[in-house]
């Protein structure tokens, strides 16, 4: 049985134009896949805190030597990355705001990144512990940036995914949403059309 995890990131939740090319590609994943299991996380209806030194040393600390609350925070970097490594397939729905990801994507890395769980260190470099997934990123934008030294999300995300072992990351793009209405609905056609090919 496949297991799919959908993280949703827009500011928007459900109605962002990310989310909703995301859903359409569950829906349609989920179509071809009848026993698979979805879990889905909305980022934006349930922000996850920023990493701070107290949380930073909460994962860092020797279990034993936790306090509760230092446990208790362990705990849901925990059960992140356990949704994380029994997902044979991520599904992100990515927008563009202020030439960045969203800042909660970045709080869920940051919850993620931990030495010696996602990845370790060796002699060659690090190492990503998570491998064998496939990661479909549904990446919105209102300009036109794909391809361009101006796509600053597309390699950070990318290399964050390597960085913990998952190498097979496909972007679906849907770009000049805000150009005007015919830009929009070509850049919303072309990633539907995309996404059902892919599903
Ligand atoms: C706060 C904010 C910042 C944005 N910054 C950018 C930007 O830097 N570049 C861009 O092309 N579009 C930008 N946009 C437009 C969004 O990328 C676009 O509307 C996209 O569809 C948002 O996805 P969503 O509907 O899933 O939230 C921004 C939108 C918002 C709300």
């Amino acid at each position: 049985m496949s297991t799919l995890l959908q993280l949703n990131t827009s500011l928007f939740s459900t109605q962002g134009q990310s989310s909703q090319l995301a859903d359409r590609f569950v829906a349609a994943w989920q179509a071809k896949h009848v026993d698979g299991r979805v879990v889905s996380r909305d980022l934006a209806g349930h922000p996850i805190p920023h990493l701070d030194a107290e949380r930073f040393l909460s994962f860092i600390a020797k279990p034993e030597e936790r306090s509760p609350a230092q446990q208790a925070v362990a705990d849901f970097s925990d059960t992140l990355i356990a949704e994380l490594k029994n997902a044979d397939v991520l599904v992100i729905g990515l927008p563009m705001y202020n030439f960045g990801i969203p800042s909660t994507l970045k709080a869920y890395f940051d919850h993620i990144a931990r030495a010696g769980v996602t990845f370790r260190y060796t002699e060659k470099g690090p190492v990503g512990l998570l491998e064998g997934k496939k990661a479909y990123i549904f990446a919105t934008r209102g300009g036109l940036y794909a391809g361009t030294a101006k796509d600053s999300q597309t390699v950070y995300v990318r290399d964050f995914l390597n960085f913990i072992g998952i190498s097979d990351v496909e972007f679906i793009y849907a770009e000049g949403l805000n150009l005007g209405e015919a830009s929009k609905a070509a850049a919303l056609a072309g990633a539907q059309e995309r996404l059902a090919q892919i599903a």
